[in-house]
């Protein structure tokens, strides 16, 4: 007699097994016989100071931190008090990891050197510590995105270390402050997206391996910026309003890239009259996002088509223009 089929779940149980992102990365490193679990170390640092980060995002009023230091950053930009508060308690965690030898900060001009040459260290870890900060006066989603770099002793400066072309990410990701607290990372097998459980403070494991859709008629750009687009961005948009595409842009890069990978769609940064090479940075915006985007279907790729993971940096804070996306809503624009 055939075996009674298995019986199915009663509706609405589960049986997906929970995986907090602690377990999912030692999971991860047990694929590497030789790993140390510095680099776990390091990622158990960066969900720690997430989860700091989130809660003072979520009473900016309360805790009176809004506005700004009356300081204007490398950026040219104010500094925003949660931009310091971000970038301390980040520094804060990570600079007791001894695994890491150099932070690079988009608030801070120079990088900061925990180690150098043989002393150890084998990673750098860039990061904008709250990007879409602008957005914090109106609640809108803002993020911390972070790229992590092997650290090559024998290169004597700092700039010159962490200087490296996009494709030579060992692991990037984002934290979104959102409606949910969302964790994404990828370590170059797949994207994988947690959300934090705040009543036992774990990142939970919601999606494994995600891919985006190859095609999807959103477009997010600020069109306020147009008239200063070269010719073929104001080519595509044109091609795009006459094909009935939908416009979607948050002004916070991290949760306008969270839409485009989990909807599908095409983001993109034009040279602009303001900025002329782009306004977002390569090494911890473009870099990181080019590489979840990459891992999960998509393309990147500058203004003239370059792909940007190889483009090789020549300073800490040097912009980019960026089309990323769905792989042919990418090709639409460059072929506008
Ligand atoms: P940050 O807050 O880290 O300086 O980044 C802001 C960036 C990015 O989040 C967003 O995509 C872009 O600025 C929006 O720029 P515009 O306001 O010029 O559209
Ligand atoms: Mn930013
Ligand atoms: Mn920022």
């Amino acid at each position: 007699m055939a075996d009674p089929a298995p019986k199915q779940a009663p509706r609405g149980v589960v049986t997906d097994n929970l995986v907090s992102l602690q377990s999912f990365i030692l999971e991860e490193e047990a694929r590497y016989p030789r790993a140390t679990g510095e680099f776990s170390w390091i990622v158990s640092a960066i969900s720690l100071a997430a989860k700091i980060i989130a809660h003072k995002v979520r009473h900016v009023r309360l805790q009176n931190v809004l506005g700004d230091d009356g300081v204007t950053n490398v950026q040219g930009e104010e500094q925003l008090h949660m931009d310091a508060i971000a970038n301390e308690v980040i520094m804060r965690v990570l600079g007791g990891r001894s695994s890491i030898a150099v932070l690079g900060s988009e608030e801070d001009e120079e990088p900061t050197i925990l180690r150098r040459g043989h002393e150890g260290g084998r990673y750098c870890v860039l990061f904008d510590p709250l990007d879409g900060s602008s957005n914090l006066d109106t609640a809108v989603g803002v993020g911390t995105i972070f790229t992590i770099l092997r650290n090559d002793p024998h290169i004597p400066g700092a700039v010159e270390t962490v200087c490296q072309p996009g494709h030579q990410q060992v692991a990037a990701g984002y934290v979104l402050y959102g409606s949910s607290t969302v964790f994404v990372i990828t370590t170059g097998h797949g994207v994988h997206m947690f959300e934090l459980d705040a009543a036992v403070g774990s990142f939970m494991l919601v999606k494994r391996d995600l891919q985006m859709p190859a095609r999807k008629k959103i477009y997010s750009v600020n069109e306020a910026n147009a008239d200063g687009f070269p010719e073929q961005f104001r080519r595509y948009l044109k091609w795009a309003h006459a094909e009935g595409y939908t416009s979607r842009y948050i002004g916070s890069m991290v949760a306008d890239i969270h839409r485009t990978l989990v909807n599908g769609g095409v983001f993109l940064y034009p040279p602009t009259k303001k900025h002329p090479d782009g306004k977002l940075r390569l090494l911890y915006e473009a870099n990181p996002m080019s590489f979840l985007v990459e891992q999960a279907g998509g393309t990147s790729v500058t203004a003239d088509g370059r792909r940007t993971m190889d483009l090789q940096p020549g300073k800490l804070h040097e912009r980019v223009p960026l089309v990323l996306g769905s792989r042919d809503e990418v090709d639409a624009v460059m072929r506008a």
